[in-house]
């Protein structure tokens, strides 16, 4: 069973002023796809917080799966493109791109994500939406390829069998 960690990036919500319901919605999914949740916190918009809590994930081997939500858009505050690529050691552009590709046909302002996904040493790190419409959609479309993704990056898959 791979092990997941989800990180809320939201001043509002790190203030108590608003609940976190995106970090709900990826938990229940995960779950319902056989992955363990063991480490969830809800973060301020701060490109450092934010990277050295990844860098942390990943160092100390805590989840083969970073899931995070928010700060993907062009607030002046959203930097979790940017937190995430600061610790990355190789990018996997394809899923990002396979999100905002399959996300068009429920708005075009998926156009607007910035979301990137990298790798760092044995963990994975994907950037999803911030709202729970689009996490919805966005992991909902994602997840059937996560287990081969980390398969192959655990090296317990060596064989990339055509679906
Ligand atoms: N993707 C999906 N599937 N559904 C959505 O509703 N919203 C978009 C986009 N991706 C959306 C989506 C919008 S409106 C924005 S601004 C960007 O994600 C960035 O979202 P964020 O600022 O909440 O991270």
């Amino acid at each position: 069973m791979f092990k997941v960690a989800i990180i809320t990036s939201s001043d509002s919500g790190y203030k108590g002023d608003r609940e976190d319901k995106s970090g709900p919605v990826i938990r229940k999914i995960v779950e319902e796809n056989g992955y363990e949740v063991v480490h969830t916190i809800l973060l301020p918009d701060e490109k450092d917080m934010l990277s050295a809590e990844m860098k942390r994930i990943c160092d100390e081997n805590i989840a083969d799966l970073i899931l995070t939500t928010g700060g993907t858009g062009f607030s002046t505050r959203d930097c979790m493109p940017e937190a995430t690529l600061q610790i990355g050691e190789r990018i996997v552009p394809g899923i990002p791109e396979a999100m905002r590709s399959f996300s068009m046909q429920f708005t075009k302002r998926a156009m607007l994500s910035r979301a990137s996904a990298v790798i760092r040493s044995q963990t994975l790190i994907i950037n999803l939406p911030g709202s729970p419409k689009a996490v919805n959609e966005c992991l909902e479309y994602i997840i059937t390829e996560l287990n081969h993704a980390l398969g192959i990056l655990k090296g317990e898959v060596s064989n990339c069998g055509r679906k």
